[in-house]
């Protein structure tokens, strides 16, 4: 990794993150996977939901960018393989292409959409949840003004493509395929701790950019920021996470 990139540790994304694939649970129920179907769970991270869906009777196969995410994965007797989601190399073999909290780290929307069309069969679904438009709009503010303020490129800092309904939907139907549903979810999302855990896992394309000597000054400052905006009356930390959720298929 460059020094500016994101990076995925296991066990500090479970401990600060674990709610991701808790949530994700309602996007499983939409693809209604059927035993026996193959399914491919793209962005997969540790597997959390690779294995319900192993659990129900599919042959899944996990990808994901990160060789970390893919290890632990492995680790817990999951198939899973380090891919590039924006360079899918698979061809027709796959009944559901199903995704959870990753798109949204994958700014070539296009390519994405082009390369689960090419890994599906005829009559393919694709079904998912990423971050739509608006979300985590108080937290990505906060982070954006902490690195213009040092000098820092913030559309360079920031790694994030939340589109509109409208916008996912043309690149869907432009892919060939058939939108079933697509809607945003407003899903106010509380935090298992302060939001200092949320920035170290989910903040680093930004936070890197900063002197590592100015680095815990400007957390602090944001988390003084953020807290009267994002904690409820008892202190609770609340992400304002906004959710894409679609179903799309390809014709027979
Ligand atoms: C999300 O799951 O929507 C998300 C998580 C971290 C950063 C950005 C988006």
């Amino acid at each position: 990794m460059t020094v500016a990139d994101q990076h995925w540790d296991p066990d500090r994304y479970r401990k600060n993150a674990g709610f991701v694939a808790e949530l994700g649970m309602p996007v499983v129920d939409l693809l209604a996977p059927r035993p026996g179907e193959r399914i491919l769970d793209l962005g997969c991270g540790d597997g959390a939901l690779t294995r319900k869906l192993a659990a129900l009777g599919c042959d899944v196969v996990g990808a994901d960018a990160s060789a970390d995410q893919i290890r632990k994965a492995r680790e817990e007797g999951l198939y899973a393989q380090v891919v590039d989601g924006q360079n899918l190399t698979f061809d027709a073999e796959f009944d559901a292409v199903f995704t959870n909290a990753a798109l949204h780290w994958m700014k070539d929307a296009a390519a994405v959409v082009a390369g689960v069309r090419r890994a599906l069969k005829p009559g393919g679904r694709f079904v998912g949840e990423f971050g739509g438009a608006g979300n985590v709009q108080t937290l990505r503010t906060a982070l954006r003004v902490a690195v213009a303020a040092r000098g820092v490129d913030p559309d360079a800092a920031d790694p994030w493509y939340f589109p509109t309904t409208e916008a996912y939907s043309a690149i869907l139907k432009n892919a060939g395929f058939v939108v079933k549903s697509i809607e945003l979810i407003d899903r106010p999302t509380p935090l298992p701790g302060d939001v200092d855990g949320w920035l170290a896992v989910f903040g680093e394309s930004f936070l890197n950019r900063i002197d590592a000597s100015d680095r815990p000054a400007a957390i602090d400052q944001i988390r003084e920021a953020l807290r009267p905006v994002l904690t409820d009356t008892d202190g609770v930390w609340v992400a304002d996470y906004v959710r894409l959720r679609f179903s799309a298929e390809l014709p027979q």
